[in-house]
């Protein structure tokens, strides 16, 4: 069938060759835009952007730094709402002469704050092409920056645990901001679950932490000796919140999954604490057999976990009270993998045991649900704050760095990117992790018992070994490796409609020394395997979103971090303006207006 739909989806576009260009390269007969860019106004009274003269008050209404994460949801046939997570900051390439947060003035720190969160801003298409652009004029009801101040209700069955109470909140219910939001994912009633990952690098006083609670902080890879101020961001210097040695229960109100809501400008955004806490890298809904909804989660750490949740309740289509409860009751669950070829045909080279696959089957182990929990020594609100060590106790799968889930609309099978591992000795390659010394991650594909997203067992197989196809150690599904593109550390991945997988990289130019990318490979039929480039990303950045629009014809790519490794005055980038380098969310379409990927 044209464009492949059906049981032998394929691509219908030519590769991009790996490339160092310092701009965003898409292939023949697709052309691209950006539509928003690290300062440009999200409130209406928002400030001209003005980079030598950065202020956290005009920061606050302006879109933040470092794109991560990317959702669209459509108002009209002409507009939408972008949500954009902000993961963090690169203060070397914002503020010209920077050294450290501790020489810092105030205001950059401030800024540095307000830089961090998420955004939701209103764009709309430029007629007849899948380019968009920012609404800046006339009513704009629904833009709004979330930054690391904004307050946050904390829910579910922690919310009000000693271990989350603070001398500013001595409820332990209300949060301020949440921090290096990284993936994310949305909800069938329409919300955005914005992740929590690598929060530990906020803080400062570990060293002077209780004792009681260094074991917890170090899990989490908050240091807990040594000068802790060396290097760090300081937010402690403008809200002393963040110093451990004062308020040593503020890094337990970190490491959530957000839920907002892009539709409600007045929704005060929950971190629910249902869903455990940890590195979450992102979180990806289906919805269960039976009505549930399940939510698929990666810890982005080496040697730690996959995790899910299934609510207790069930989804009710349009109801949108009963459905902002579903994520505060149900089950928390963490993976634990067992291969099906013998052990010592996994020898940690990559070379295939000899059934052919490393595949085998999985139970997903039941941690907590919010009356009781299964895990001994623990309560229920001890397995939602301190989530890894509950997980230790229960022997979960180490994993080779879990990032972003998806399941592909066509088959519902649920596809996880592991990033990469190079700590991975040949001693602990396993069948779900099989390189050692694993530079350039792999992909994991689960298929759940019955295809029910509820069920406690399942199917696993990996499908892809990344790296360049000509290094023994790779595999493409079998395909032939001359037909198919290099790609080192996939991150953020989506789907196409015609169940195709869409997979972002965070690791080419460390392993590769060409840009990162945005790849596409069929997973089902002939051309499972056939990975092919679509896209790369300016000099430093790595690629995130992506996001594929319901009609097909708009990919939303964010090059994050554009110009890392360089400073302000020594640029390594210029884009995407010529200047100085602007974290932004970009737009690609094809010219004649076929579907993505065709
Ligand atoms: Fe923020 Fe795991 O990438
Ligand atoms: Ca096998
Ligand atoms: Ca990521
Ligand atoms: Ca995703």
């Amino acid at each position: 069938a044209p464009g492949g739909r059906g049981p032998n989806p394929r691509l219908g576009f030519k590769a991009v060759e790996p490339n160092t260009v310092d701009a965003v390269t898409v292939p023949k007969h697709y052309d691209h835009r950006v539509v928003i860019r690290w300062g440009d106004p999200v409130a209406a009274d928002a400030p001209e952007f003005d980079f030598a003269g950065q202020t956290g008050e005009a920061q606050e209404k302006q879109f933040g730094y470092n794109c991560d994460y990317v959702a669209f949801f459509e108002l009209d046939d002409r507009r939408g709402l972008l949500w954009v997570n902000h993961e963090y900051t690169n203060e070397e390439l914002m503020f010209d002469g920077y050294t450290d947060g501790s020489a810092a003035d105030l205001e950059q720190i401030k800024v540095g704050l307000a830089a961090h969160g998420g955004s939701i801003v209103e764009i709309e298409r430029v007629r007849a092409t899948g380019a968009w652009k920012l609404v800046t004029k006339g009513e704009r009801p629904y833009n709004r920056r979330i930054t690391a101040t904004t307050p946050m209700r904390i829910t579910g069955p922690a919310a009000g645990h000693r271990l989350l109470r603070t001398q500013d909140d001595p409820a332990g219910t209300e949060v301020l901001g949440m921090l290096n939001n990284c993936a994310g994912g949305t909800t069938p009633w329409g919300t955005v679950l914005t992740c929590e990952e690598n929060f530990n690098q906020y803080f400062v006083g570990g060293e002077d932490a209780p004792a009681e609670a260094k074991p917890a902080l170090r899990r989490y890879g908050i240091a807990t000796s040594g000068d802790t101020r060396e290097g760090n961001r300081r937010f402690d210097r403008v809200q002393e919140r963040f110093d451990l040695s004062k308020h040593p229960n503020e890094a337990n109100r970190f490491g959530y999954v957000v839920e907002i809501d892009p539709l409600d400008p007045t929704y005060k955004p929950r971190k629910r604490t249902m869903l455990g806490r940890i590195k979450h890298e992102g979180a990806t809904t289906r919805i269960t057999e039976d009505g549930r909804v399940a939510v698929y989660m990666g810890d982005d750490e080496r040697f730690d976990y996959i995790y899910k949740f299934v609510t207790a309740k069930r989804y009710r289509e349009g109801s949108r009270r009963h459905n902002d409860t579903l994520l505060d009751s149900g089950t928390l669950y963490v993976a634990r993998f067992t291969g099906n070829s013998p052990d010592e045909e996994i020898d940690g080279s990559g070379a295939l045991p000899s059934d052919g696959r490393f595949d085998g089957s999985g139970e997903w182990v039941r941690l907590c649900d919010n009356e009781r929990s299964y895990v001994e020594g623990f309560s229920v609100a001890e397995v939602l704050v301190h989530t890894r060590q509950a997980a230790d106790a229960v022997g979960a799968t180490k994993m080779d760095r879990p990032e972003d889930f998806e399941p592909s609309p066509v088959t519902g099978k649920v596809y996880c990117a592991l990033t990469n591992n190079t700590a991975r000795t040949p001693e602990q390659a396993d069948e779900v992790n099989p390189r050692a010394n694993n530079k350039f991650g792999h992909v994991l594909e689960i298929t759940e018992k019955g295809d029910d997203a509820g069920a406690t067992a399942f199917g696993w197989i990996v499908p892809i070994v990344c790296g360049d196809p000509e290094d023994e150690s790779t595999y493409f599904a079998g395909y032939d490796k001359s037909k198919v593109s290099p790609i080192s550390s996939p991150d953020n991945v989506t789907f196409d409609a015609r169940g195709n997988l869409w997979i972002s990289t965070d690791g080419h130019p460390g392993t590769f020394g060409n840009h990162d990318a945005l790849h596409a490979v069929p997973v089902e039929g002939r051309h499972r395997g056939e990975l092919r480039t679509f896209a790369t990303v300016p000099a430093g950045a790595e690629c995130c979103g992506p996001y594929i629009t319901q009609d097909q014809k708009t990919v939303f790519i964010a090059p994050q971090h554009p110009g890392d490794g360089g400073t302000v005055a020594d640029p390594v980038s210029t884009w995407p303006d010529g200047d100085f380098p602007r974290p932004s969310v970009v737009s690609i379409w094809h010219t004649k207006g076929k579907d993505i990927g065709f």
